[in-house]
């Protein structure tokens, strides 16, 4: 019998390898460019910190996390995002303690949803949090963050940002209350869902997807009438900002998201090149939480995108992705041209220049072939003549060029140099 993998949890097979890790390079410079350090969390934390910062009634904590007793009952969970852990590091660490911290990291997240496509139990994410700004031009700096990614990837004219307010945690429950006695005059006409969550998280009420219960949620209180001073204030200088940048938005006065540490501003980047999980990136600010996980009163602000979905847009767009080929294939025929061929390979290496030897000998057309199927671009054939007159012939394989025959101890150079003329 076989054994399978798990159910939602994928295998990156090496045909997709180099798409991820040029999207991940694109992903550090931009990192860089504005001024994120890398931080590197583990995949494990203990069960209260989720259920703490994420918040007891979501379906994340409700039903999504890898939950388990370790070899002394302490209850640990599968991060099911990052935020909660990289505020648990930097208070452990004394990264914002007195002073800012602008952190990234990238990396796998585990959730027990219901498998299909763009939607797994294992999938990646590059998130980014800004410590210590109160301030909305970091909320914008953070959105821009996202959209210079898009337009490196060339995918921006593919997405759509949506932004809300959801103030702060008092305004909100003013809101909470009105929305709760909306509501609840239509109680019958609300879906099972929605009832339950009437009572645990009335505002996740408003994200339904069900048609049935659209007017009830169209009509249902706003909650940017509901933002106080400080907040309506906030939200507008975001939107100024994100105005002088040229960053289109839309303002979703429905946009809750799934996890309860938010405050003011949320938002959400979609793309209409993927079907139904179409949210790309999603973040905001959430100026309580590192207190609430044990830490001083430091505001923060930050998003996650899923590498799946972000990949899966590639595909589908215009983005010309150039995997790098091995750039020379040896190949080797006799005893001595073996021992010759490992020894010229290990020097274009140490070039710089990528090399694949031909291992297992083999009659010199099946190891074209072979060259051919590693898409290399320059073959060098070592056989019993070469051996004999200390020479190599360099056979450029993509273009229809003559070989030629030099000395053994020049392969290094004219490679080089073809390389270099060919750019
Ligand atoms: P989130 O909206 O839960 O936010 O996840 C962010 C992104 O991760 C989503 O927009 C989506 O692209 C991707 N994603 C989520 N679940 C799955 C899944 N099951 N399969 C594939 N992709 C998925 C957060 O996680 C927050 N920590 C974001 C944040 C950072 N807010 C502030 N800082």
């Amino acid at each position: 019998m076989r054994v399978q993998s798990i159910r939602g949890m994928n295998d990156l097979l090496p045909s997709d390898t180099e798409l991820w890790q040029s999207v991940e390079d694109v992903i550090r410079d931009v990192s860089e460019l504005y001024g994120y350090q890398e931080i590197r969390l583990p995949l494990l934390e203990r069960t209260e910190l989720f259920k703490r910062s994420i918040g007891e009634e979501t379906d994340i904590v409700e039903k999504e996390m890898y939950t388990f007793l370790d070899n002394r009952g302490e209850s640990l969970t599968l991060r099911p995002e990052a935020t909660a852990s990289c505020i648990r590091a930097a208070i452990e660490h004394s990264l914002i303690n007195r002073s800012k911290a602008k952190l990234w990291y990238m990396g796998p997240m585990f959730r027990y949803e219901r498998p299909q496509k763009g939607r797994y139990r294992q999938f990646h994410q590059y998130g980014i949090e800004a410590f210590g700004w109160t301030t909305p031009d970091i909320d914008a700096e953070i959105i821009m963050v996202a959209h210079m990614l898009w337009r490196k990837l060339d995918i921006a004219q593919h997405t759509t940002l949506e932004i809300n307010s959801i103030g702060s945690p008092t305004s909100r429950q003013n809101f909470r209350t009105d929305l709760v006695a909306y509501f609840d005059k239509y109680r019958s006409s609300l879906d099972e869902d929605s009832a339950r969550r009437l009572s645990t998280n009335p505002l996740r009420i408003l994200d339904s997807k069900n048609p049935h219960m659209q007017d009830l949620i169209n009509n249902a209180p706003v909650m940017t009438e509901y933002l106080d001073e400080d907040s309506q204030r906030h939200f507008e200088r975001l939107c100024v900002f994100l105005g002088s940048q040229d960053i289109e938005f839309k303002l979703n006065h429905r946009l809750v998201r799934g996890l309860d540490y938010y405050t003011d501003t949320v938002f959400e980047w979609t793309t209409d090149l993927l079907g139904a999980q179409n949210a790309i990136c999603g973040g905001g600010r959430y100026d309580g939480l590192v207190e609430l996980l044990g830490g001083g009163a430091v505001a923060g602000a930050g998003f996650a995108l899923g590498l799946e979905r972000l990949i899966e847009v590639l595909k589908h767009s215009r983005f010309e992705f150039q995997p790098v080929n091995p750039q020379v294939y040896l190949c080797v025929l006799g005893d001595d041209a073996e021992v010759e061929g490992l020894r010229v390979a290990q020097q274009l290496r140490t070039a710089g220049i990528s090399a694949i030897v031909h291992c297992g000998g083999g009659k010199l057309s099946q190891q074209l072939k072979s060259a051919d199927r590693a898409n290399s671009l320059l073959g060098v054939i070592i056989g019993a003549s070469e051996i004999e007159r200390r020479t190599a012939i360099i056979k450029p394989l993509r273009q229809d060029l003559a070989q030629q025959s030099v000395a053994l101890d020049d392969v290094v150079d004219n490679i080089r140099e073809m390389l270099n003329s060919t750019g």
